[in-house]
């Protein structure tokens, strides 16, 4: 039987191959694992632990923080300051970034976070995840916020740990996207995917249907076309799947394809969406695209937005790529003035 490959093993021997990752964003990397490892025990106690419910406050984007927002956040700051590998932090749950205190070394990497994806389903017993990117500091002295203003496409490494029915590590560092599986018995994560790849066509779409009535007219469309079935113009029926935790429906097309949109709609024209750009839509991007599929805004490929704030939002559609190719399509047709339905 092939020996198990660990995912420290793993990123040593990332490391050893030239051009690959250097030592220190290893360390980086085996950190985050670390944490994420011991968010997915707190997550597991649930009602047997004070994990569950909310914890009376706002975080900086007017949402209501669950005790696990707040725990993991905690979780990956003290699990990462004190290593020499890191400048500084950003969260998605604080509301300026995190400098790594003086008290430690200071390193060359930025790390973004979404501590705790999919808060709502805390509670029900259904998946979330932990989601991260990671960034060069530009040269210079000292850190501030603007370091942390690099498109998407600048990313050293992103990656997510889902807690599900397993906990599973997904990550890229521009090479393809690899997956370890938790064994829980030995505590380390086990290479368990190698070169995952989503297939270009799929007949699965997740989107929060109750929007509909909100969509711009290109989303419309393409739902519309897809409800339509093997009587609608793309002459084959569809399937659907919203989790309400990105980090599951990304994993789930990961694993066998789809198309994901959280899209801008009218319920407030001046917010772009209400995925976060920094800890959500750029580490899932890249993982996506390494894995052969497509993320746009609708217009622009994400990954070449610049960002021009922290906790920035975006409209997201991301997948299978001709799935995605069709629904960017849809929105050049629309400003172009052809007929849009
Ligand atoms: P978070 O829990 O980090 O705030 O993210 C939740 C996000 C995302 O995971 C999910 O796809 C989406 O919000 C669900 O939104 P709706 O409840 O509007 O469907
Ligand atoms: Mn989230
Ligand atoms: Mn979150």
């Amino acid at each position: 039987m092939a020996a198990k490959i660990s995912l420290s093993r793993y990123l040593v021997e990332q490391q050893r191959m030239e051009g690959h990752i250097p030592a220190e964003l290893r360390l980086l990397l085996e950190v985050v694992a670390r944490a994420s490892k011991s968010i997915s025990q707190s997550v597991n106690k649930g009602a047997l632990g004070d994990v569950m419910g909310g914890a009376d406050s706002e975080n900086i984007q007017g949402e209501m923080q669950k005790k696990l927002d707040i725990i993991a956040n905690e979780v990956l700051i003290e699990a990462n300051e004190w290593g020499g590998h890191l400048a500084a932090m950003a969260s998605e749950e604080m509301e300026g970034i995190y400098v790594v205190p003086n008290r430690y070394p200071q390193g060359e990497y930025l790390l973004l976070f979404d501590p705790l994806d999919g808060s709502s389903n805390i509670d029900v017993n259904v998946s979330i995840g932990t989601i991260f990117s990671v960034l060069k500091k530009p040269e210079g002295v000292g850190v501030s916020e603007q370091d942390f203003l690099q498109p998407g496409c600048k990313q050293v490494a992103a990656g997510y740990c889902i807690f599900g029915p397993q906990t599973t590590l997904a990550l890229t560092v521009g090479d393809g996207v690899v997956m370890f599986t938790l064994d829980r018995e030995q505590g380390s994560f086990i290479l368990t995917e190698e070169n995952v790849r989503i297939p270009d066509d799929t007949q699965e779409f997740a989107i929060n249907m109750s929007n509909m009535r909100h969509w711009d007219a290109p989303i419309k469309r393409y739902i519309d076309e897809c409800l339509q079935g093997t009587e609608g113009p793309r002459g084959k029926d569809f399937n659907m799947r919203w989790i309400a935790s990105m980090v599951a429906d990304v994993h789930r097309i990961l694993t066998r394809g789809g198309i994901f949109m959280y899209p801008w709609d009218k319920r407030e024209p001046g917010k772009p969406g209400k995925l976060r750009l920094m800890y959500e839509a750029n580490p899932m991007s890249w993982l996506i695209e390494q894995a052969g599929g497509a993320a746009t805004n609708g217009k622009t490929r994400i990954l070449d937005l610049q960002p021009t704030k922290l906790h920035e939002r975006v409209s997201v559609i991301l997948g299978s790529k001709n799935e995605v190719e069709r629904v960017t399509a849809y929105h050049s047709e629309a400003v172009d003035g052809a007929a849009v339905v």
